[in-house]
């Protein structure tokens, strides 16, 4: 089992051996990194980071997960690369693959990254897509392992809109055989495909999957509870007509009370207060947020280190 040379695309490809691997390395280097010890797994190499859309959380864990592995990261906006004035995908991943060590990409449609990463040489990995943002569930269900100590039989309720955020935890909780009950308004709920995969992982996994659109019956007992924005990258011009259909998808303190007494409360950031979560209960004594950014730092490491060192 090796994730040396291959791609982060999607949590789909992983095996549940490879997502333990890439949590069980996320720990050896955050402890690495609290203790100040050194870990130059990539000295010397070199990270292009394609961005077709905004971040904070992203560009900074990448670029200074980079710099702590001994290398170096490039911000490539879209705006200033060639790729902007459209240049060939398929010319770009093979014009990097000359220069760089491996290729980050945050963009709109995630066929644009399949189609990178089929004409890079190099590993490429997935920093958010419409359709997924496998970086973010890594580090949300290792934040969650960390806090509740084991994953198997324990329950995600994700809430609100059937976005890549949900998606991908999809993906990731019937990989490791975690249930997850996602309530959403009917006509936004997730990607019937990504649900079919989620399927097939969860018979093996013994995972229980619930599509609903009742927010209550979702979080009941849940141990982990899950929003994300209304309205993704891309979006903000559905905002007003979203704001009406989301009505009543907001995890708040009725929401919090369904759930169970030691339920961790999660978001990937950024938030909107007053809409999909309230400001008490991300401010509240149940909320992990900032141990789920800080944690992309450390998972994204492991994830580079694991598919790049050589
Ligand atoms: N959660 C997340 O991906 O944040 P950014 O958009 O700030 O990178
Ligand atoms: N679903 C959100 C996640 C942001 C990190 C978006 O795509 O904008």
């Amino acid at each position: 089992m090796s994730l040396k040379g291959k791609d982060f695309l999607s949590v789909n490809d992983l095996s549940v051996d490879e997502i333990y691997q890439i949590f069980d390395f996320a720990k050896i280097l955050k402890a690495k990194q609290k203790a100040g010890e050194p870990h130059q797994l990539l000295k010397g190499k070199t990270l292009g980071m394609i961005f077709q859309k905004s971040s904070t959380r992203t560009r900074v864990s990448f670029e200074v997960g980079m710099w702590q592995l001994g290398g170096m990261a490039l911000f490539l906006s879209s705006n200033d690369l060639q790729i902007g004035r459209g240049e060939p995908v398929k010319d770009t991943a093979r014009v990097l693959s000359r220069y760089v060590d491996g290729i980050m990409i945050r963009t709109f449609s995630h066929l644009e990254v399949e189609e990178l990463a089929e004409h890079a040489t190099i590993p490429v990995i997935n920093a958010l897509t419409d359709l997924l943002h496998p970086c973010q569930a890594m580090a949300d269900i290792f934040t969650a392992l960390e806090h509740k100590g084991d994953l198997k039989g324990r329950k995600l309720c994700y809430i609100g809109d059937g976005n890549n955020m949900v998606n991908s935890l999809l993906h990731i909780c019937a990989k490791v055989g975690m249930d997850i009950s996602v309530a959403t308004p009917v006509n936004y709920a997730p990607d019937a495909t990504i649900v079919e995969q989620a399927a097939v992982s969860a018979k093996l996994s013994g995972s229980k999957i619930t599509i609903l659109d009742d927010p209550f019956a979702a979080a009941k007992d849940a141990d982990v509870l899950y929003t994300d924005v209304w309205a993704s990258m891309g979006k903000e011009g559905e905002q007003a007509i979203r704001k009406q259909a989301f009505a009543g998808f907001q995890i708040n303190n009725a929401i919090l009370q369904a759930a169970k007494k030691d339920t961790i409360v999660m978001h990937c950031l950024p938030a909107h207060r007053g809409e999909e979560i309230s400001d008490d209960v991300i401010e509240g004594p149940n909320s992990v947020v900032f141990d789920e950014a800080e944690n992309r730092l450390h998972v994204q490491k492991a994830i580079m280190a694991l598919l790049m060192a050589d």
